[in-house]
């Protein structure tokens, strides 16, 4: 007979591996694609924060898919998908995304879960949202205005909708006449723009609420018992650290956690649960929205990368800032997110130029630093302080082995792994799920 510690530990060795995948710039580093293709390894892919603020696009056979809620593990019919507790949840795009992707005969229903803990994103969310944009002039966020700030608000206000209240039609109704007349006051009176009529919410909600109460699960528990039973674990995050609402450029932030950590709350798994950080890491930087931004660019080499890289945002189509590779940014979310392995992205964009450049340091009041600033108001004054390196002139587009890289391209990715001190272990070199070089597979 086994001690109940001895199964313990036999259970644990059987364990499947979890890895959590997240960007370490300001979002649109190019994770859907990398985890569309990890997903080829796992038993489950979890989205664990955010909302349909996220857009990850993914290239298959030449055909594109842009998903806002939906794991990138969907188009992959053996592996299940599961929207975690921390994500708040905006019923009508959760059903166009199900609708348009069962069209195209990716089955969903069956293969989805998600947690009974997810706010819901009302009708009165974005228009906040937007109100308040737009009354934000020149200190406006940027925002994606989908509602995602005042979800967040009112989930830590304790004031949210979440997906177990569709089951109880007096809670529901009681709930959202609770929230709607505070959203409607502050709208009305505080904003002076039109209330969203309440009545119409709440059918809103019945209805769709019909269609995802049977998607609604113990995500938690089952993601345990995947794990236990052998099944690998990916875990997308969705923006990037220096979107997150701790560790970001705040206030030019997102308003939820972005950061590996959050991968544990926001799907109910324990710390002890997780076995690999990928950090996604675009070979140069873009950002959309307000908000400091030390390496952007506004000459040809800037255009160079929005057009080559086509840099407009997945979800709302605004043209992104692009700007040289900020090593001093990654460094600190590196250490934010616990960072086992890079994945380079975009290597390929980077083709033909003459220079290249890595912001190593900032100058900030006359001194240079070589760390973020402790108060983050002062991001907005930090002046780069750039290393050169040669470029190249090859192409990289679908190169699928290291040494088939032109010399310098390697010199510029080893120079990356020095100065974040982490291994580069991916690299992608185009949009298709096989343009990649993989040194270490994070579920090796
Ligand atoms: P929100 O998440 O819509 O509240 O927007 C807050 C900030 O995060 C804005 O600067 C947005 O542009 C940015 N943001 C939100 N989602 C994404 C994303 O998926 N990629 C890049 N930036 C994002």
């Amino acid at each position: 007979m086994l001690r109940a510690a001895d199964q313990g530990l036999m259970t644990a060795s059987r364990a499947g591996r979890s890895v959590i995948v997240v960007g370490i710039q300001w979002g649109d580093e190019g994770k859907g694609k990398i985890v569309d293709l990890l997903t080829e390894r796992v038993g489950a892919v979890v989205r664990f924060q955010g909302g349909h603020n996220a857009g990850h696009t993914l290239i298959i056979g030449g055909e594109k898919t842009v998903l806002h809620l939906i794991p990138s593990g969907i188009l992959r019919p053996d592996v299940a998908c599961v929207i975690g507790n921390g994500v708040v949840l905006h019923l009508p795009s959760l059903l166009q995304e199900i609708d348009r992707l069962e069209s195209r005969g990716v089955q969903v229903t069956g293969r989805l879960r998600i947690s009974a803990a997810c706010p819901l994103i009302l009708p009165t969310h974005i228009e906040l949202d937007r109100a308040r944009e737009s009354a934000g002039g020149a200190r406006a966020i940027g925002t994606t205005g989908r509602g995602i700030g005042p979800a967040y608000e009112d989930k830590a206000a304790r004031r949210s909708l979440r997906i177990s209240d569709l089951f109880d039609p007096a809670r529901l109704a009681e709930r959202l006449a609770a929230a709607a007349a505070l959203h409607n006051f502050v709208l009305e009176h505080y904003h002076k723009v039109a209330p969203v009529d309440a009545g119409a919410m709440l059918e809103e909600l019945q209805r769709l609420g019909e269609r995802v109460k049977p998607l609604a699960a113990d995500t938690a528990l089952f993601l345990d018992e995947q794990r236990r039973a052998g099944a690998n674990l990916l875990f997308e995050g969705a923006q990037g650290a220096m979107l997150d609402v701790d560790h970001g450029t705040y206030p030019y932030v997102t308003s939820s956690n972005t950061t590996a950590g959050f991968a544990a709350t926001g799907s109910g798994l324990g710390i002890g649960a997780f076995d690999y950080v990928l950090g996604i890491v675009k070979a140069y930087s873009t950002r959309v929205g307000a908000g400091p931004f030390p390496t952007e660019l506004f000459d040809d080499t800037g255009r160079h990368l929005a057009e080559v890289g086509v840099e407009f945002g997945s979800t709302t189509g605004r043209p992104r800032r692009c700007g040289w590779f900020d090593a001093v940014a990654a460094r600190r979310a590196v250490l934010h997110n616990g960072v086992t392995g890079l994945c380079v992205t975009k290597l390929d964009v980077l083709d033909g130029l003459d220079r290249l450049k890595i912001c190593v340091g900032y100058r900030l009041r006359g001194q240079v630093v070589d760390s973020t600033p402790v108060f983050v108001d002062q991001y907005a004054d930090c002046e780069p302080v750039y290393e050169e390196l040669p470029g190249w002139h090859a192409s990289t587009v679908g190169i699928t082995a290291l040494e088939a890289l032109p010399a310098n391209a390697r010199r510029y990715l080893e120079r990356i792994e020095e100065v974040l001190g982490v291994p580069v272990d991916m690299i992608s070199t185009g949009a298709d799920r096989a343009q990649n070089i993989i040194v270490r597979h994070p579920f090796d």
